[in-house]
């Protein structure tokens, strides 16, 4: 059976590979990993892909948060892939949102929005990749600098972003010992648009943006260290040292 580790190119599954952080990891990671991404919509007229396709392998899923079919579809793609002999040693979990809302504007649905894709999603992925991994593969989840310093008007994505901060250590413990898992809690990288850039980057000690490819960095760090699980790395420039 042909194996996706072809001459040696391990394959990873992104989830949220198509815009932004996650399109510019897959631009990186293509390099030397073949790659699964994933998109909460058909992947049809993306053709960036072709620019990555002439050095990786590259197989499209569409796996959306809001579809009631999620984990079937999460567990009939990913035995397809194991069927056609791709055996999985990474996967990212970036997909998310970053929704502005202040006290006084909560209600059930638009909380229950929130958490169902910055907490549950990330969840069922980690659940329906988990049996999917391999000896030594590692699960990366991407969290935000607000687990040390809340959002104040971003307080439910701030709480979802805590949640997987607990999935983290105890995720670590479940799949131990052999898939690690790691957190990467990120300060302002791709602003969201219309911030306020010049601010941001005032508050961190390195008085910077992140670029993309301190995310790319960090993640090749993290699976490249088989000491490392259960941890959450910080990727903010020091902005969680900033009192205000
Ligand atoms: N950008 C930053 O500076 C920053 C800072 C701190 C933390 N982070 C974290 O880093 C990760 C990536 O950040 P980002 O700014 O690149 O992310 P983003 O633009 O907020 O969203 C990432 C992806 O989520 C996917 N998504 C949206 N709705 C979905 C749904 N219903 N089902 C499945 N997927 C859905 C989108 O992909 P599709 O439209 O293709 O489905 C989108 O590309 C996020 O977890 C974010 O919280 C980012």
């Amino acid at each position: 059976m042909e194996q996706i580790s072809r001459k040696g190119r391990p394959c990873w599954v992104l989830v949220g590979g198509r815009r932004r952080l996650g399109r510019a990891l897959a631009e990186d990671l293509a390099r030397d990993h073949d790659l699964v991404l994933t998109s909460s919509s058909s992947w049809d007229g993306e053709t960036w892909l072709d620019g990555l396709s002439k050095t990786a392998v590259i197989r499209t899923c569409v796996w959306n948060a809001e579809s009631p079919e999620l984990s079937s579809r999460m567990m009939a793609d990913l035995e397809g892939l194991k069927a056609d002999g791709w055996a999985i040693s990474g996967a990212v979990l970036l997909a998310g949102t970053f929704p502005e809302e202040s006290l006084g504007t909560w209600t059930p649905a638009s909380l229950e929005a929130t958490w169902r894709m910055n907490l549950s999603f990330p969840f069922l992925c980690a659940q329906a990749l988990a049996p999917h991994l391999a000896e030594s593969a590692c699960l990366q989840i991407l969290l935000d600098t607000s687990i040390h310093r809340p959002w104040l008007k971003r307080l439910p994505y701030s709480a979802a972003k805590a949640g997987l901060a607990a999935l983290v250590p105890g995720l670590a413990h479940l799949l131990a010992p052999k898939v690690r898992v790691v957190g990467h809690a990120l300060g302002a990288i791709l602003p969201a648009e219309g911030s306020d850039e010049a601010f941001l980057a005032d508050r961190t000690l390195l008085k910077r943006l992140g670029d993309p490819a301190d995310l790319a960095r960090a993640v090749r760090y993290a699976a490249d260290s088989p000491f490392l699980t259960g941890d959450i790395l910080t990727l903010d420039g020091g902005r969680r040292w900033v009192d205000r």
